[in-house]
C-alpha cells in the first residue's frame, strides 16, 4: 500500500491538479475552474500526494445535497487504492456540511469509475442522453444515499 495523504487542495496544486484531470478525461477541468472551487464557500477540492501529487477530487454542496463533478487519479497511480481514499475523503466531506445524497456523471463506457463509485453505495438513477463529447456518449447519473453508507 502506498504511503498517500489526503488533505485539502490549495492555490498552489492547481498547476499539477489540472494537469491531471487534462491527461485524465476529455471533461476535464481547467486550471480556473479549480480557482473557482477553491474560492467557492460551497466547493471542497481534496488532493492524494505522496511526493507527488497523485490525484484530486471536488465537492459541491449546498443543504443536504452534493454533486461530485470531477476526480482523477494520475494513469501510473491508478489501481492502487488512492481513487477509494480520496472517495473516503470526500464522503467525509460530505458528513461534515450535512449532505446526505450525493450526486455524479459518468460515461456509460467508464467501467473503473462505475466499480469505485459502487463499492461506495452509488446506484444508476437515470442517464443523460449524449452528455458527453470526444466521443458523444450518454451520462449514467448516479447517486449515493450516505446515511445508508457505513
Ligand atoms: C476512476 C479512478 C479515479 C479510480 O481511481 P483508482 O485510484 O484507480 O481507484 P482504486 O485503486 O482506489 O480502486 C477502487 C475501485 O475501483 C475499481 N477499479 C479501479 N480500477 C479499475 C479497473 N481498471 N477496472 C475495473 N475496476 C477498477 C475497483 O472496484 C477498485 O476496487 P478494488 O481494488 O477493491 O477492486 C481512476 O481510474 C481515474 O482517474 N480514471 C480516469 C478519470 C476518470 O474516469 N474519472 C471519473 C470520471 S466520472
Amino acid at each position: 500500500m502506498r504511503n498517500v495523504t489526503i488533505r485539502p487542495a490549495t492555490e498552489a496544486d492547481i498547476a499539477q491538479i489540472a494537469q491531471i484531470s487534462q491527461s485524465s478525461m476529455t471533461s476535464a477541468w481547467k486550471e480556473e475552474d479549480f480557482r473557482g472551487a477553491l474560492s467557492n464557500p460551497q466547493a471542497k477540492v481534496w488532493v492524494a500526494q505522496e511526493e507527488e501529487i497523485l490525484g484530486y477530487c471536488v465537492l459541491y454542496f449546498a443543504a443536504d445535497e452534493g454533486e461530485l463533478p470531477s476526480i482523477a487519479v494520475t494513469a501510473q497511480a491508478r489501481g492502487q487504492g488512492i481513487g477509494k481514499a480520496l472517495m473516503e475523503a470526500l464522503i467525509k466531506g460530505c458528513r461534515s456540511v450535512g449532505v446526505t445524497r450525493l450526486f455524479l456523471e459518468v460515461r456509460c463506457s467508464n467501467e473503473p469509475a462505475h466499480r469505485l463509485y459502487e463499492t461506495f453505495g452509488f446506484l444508476v438513477a437515470g442517464t443523460r442522453r449524449n452528455f458527453y463529447n470526444h466521443p458523444v456518449e450518454d451520462a449514467d447519473v448516479m447517486v449515493a444515499s450516505l446515511s445508508d453508507h457505513e
